[in-house]
């Protein structure tokens, strides 16, 4: 499973995906149809991935204008995308290229719909969308959220911290070269891969599942499972990131076919309430946890998906504790061993968590998750994750 894909271009819905090494030049075409771009990046990764400098030659090539935004953080708040929003539209650009990962493409989703429509997060929350959008180019440097690819964008409001996913726009263009994601430190390749084995196993067991989601889900845990602990010997390992970067891509199209469930919402509240907390992280800390209420459900389609991991798994409600110690297994096998307790939370927190998410973000769960949830469950989850 070493072997790098091939290049290929994919046209999804209203993406059009460029895949594979020093591929950035083939979107040549469409960057000369515009004359004024907006840069959107965080604050470092953009310039240390090489993408940044590659991005303003190409724009040099025609002499393009473009305004640069550098100013996103980790787990973005909604000001940023409203203030990027507003930057882009005060600045006049024609479309904007996002260079980053999952918090930068999705405050440039965010920031380029309120560019093209003004208003601003509360009208993009209740599905105002402008009728000509601002194109977007989307420069993934992760492999994980896969949101190069899909329609989906993560806020947190800044007064009550609800981390909240919106249905909002699909990139006009994605570029996924591996070489841009070599200078992910080693904490976060393991957090954004998970990211990734999460929207796998959420999107099979979701009640929106079907074969063409398990097909890919399928396929995106067997190359994790084959090629990060490899990666994580040799970072540089250029072979290793394109099939992680391939495997978070069709992750991407699984969620964006089908839907995480549970534990994505759980996430959503725990890192909203602190943003240190790394998005793949909290996912693995609830994780196994969820897998086993999932497995209990639907031991058929769970089962399917852990078999990568170990084929010895059954389709069987009385395995659910078996799923359960594989996919904490596979997580401490790569080091993941913190617990919630080492990002400031306690029993105490529970019943502030539980409200935030059977009150403010219900719609991350209810109909996806396959079973029903409890005060009991959700305390069990909280519990096994401190
Ligand atoms: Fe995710």
């Amino acid at each position: 499973m070493s072997s790098e894909p091939d290049r290929f271009v994919l046209q999804y819905y209203d993406v059009k995906l460029f895949f594979g090494r020093k591929i950035l030049r083939e979107i040549k075409p469409f960057i000369q149809e515009y004359k004024r771009f907006g840069i959107l990046t965080g604050r470092s990764s953009a310039k240390i991935s090489g993408a940044y400098d590659d991005v303003i030659n190409l724009l040099r090539e025609f002499d393009a204008e473009y305004i640069v935004y550098d100013k996103i953080s980790p787990n973005p708040w909604v000001s940023e995308a409203e203030k990027a929003g507003e930057t882009l539209w005060r600045e006049g650009v024609e479309a904007v290229i996002a260079i980053g990962g999952g918090s930068v493409i999705d405050v440039a989703k965010v920031a380029s719909v309120i560019a093209s429509g003004g208003g601003g997060f509360k009208d993009v929350f209740r599905g105002r969308r402008p009728r000509n959008m601002m194109p977007l180019i989307a420069i993934n440097l992760t492999h994980g959220t896969g949101t190069e690819i899909d329609r989906y964008a993560v806020l947190t409001t800044d007064d009550t911290r609800e981390k909240h996913g919106l249905d909002i726009r699909y990139p006009t263009i994605s570029v996924d070269d591996p070489v841009y994601t070599i200078s992910l430190p080693k904490d976060h390749t393991i957090y954004t891969s998970l990211d990734a084995f999460y929207h796998a196993y959420e999107a099979a067991t979701s009640n929106y599942r079907n074969i063409f989601v398990e097909t890919l889900s399928r396929e995106a845990i067997f190359i994790i499972r084959e090629n990060l602990p490899v990666l994580l010997k040799d970072l540089s390992d250029i072979e290793r990131r394109a099939m992680l970067l391939y495997a978070s891509m069709i992750a991407g199209i699984a969620i964006d076919q089908s839907s995480t469930h549970l534990n994505h919402a759980i996430e959503h509240v725990l890192s909203g309430l602190e943003p240190r907390l790394p998005h793949g992280l909290g996912l693995a800390l609830t994780g196994p946890r969820v897998v086993y209420y999932t497995h209990k459900v639907r031991p058929i389609e769970s089962a399917r998906i852990l078999r990568t991991l170990d084929p010895n798994i059954k389709p069987l409600e009385e395995d659910a504790e078996k799923a359960m110690r594989i996919v904490k297994e596979f997580q401490e096998s790569l080091g993941v061993t913190q617990r919630l307790e080492d990002y400031g939370f306690s029993e105490n927190d529970f019943k502030k968590i539980y409200s935030y998410l059977t009150e403010r973000l219900r719609y991350l769960y209810e109909d996806s998750t396959p079973f029903q949830i409890s005060e009991d469950i959700i305390r069990d989850i909280i519990s096994s994750a401190l």
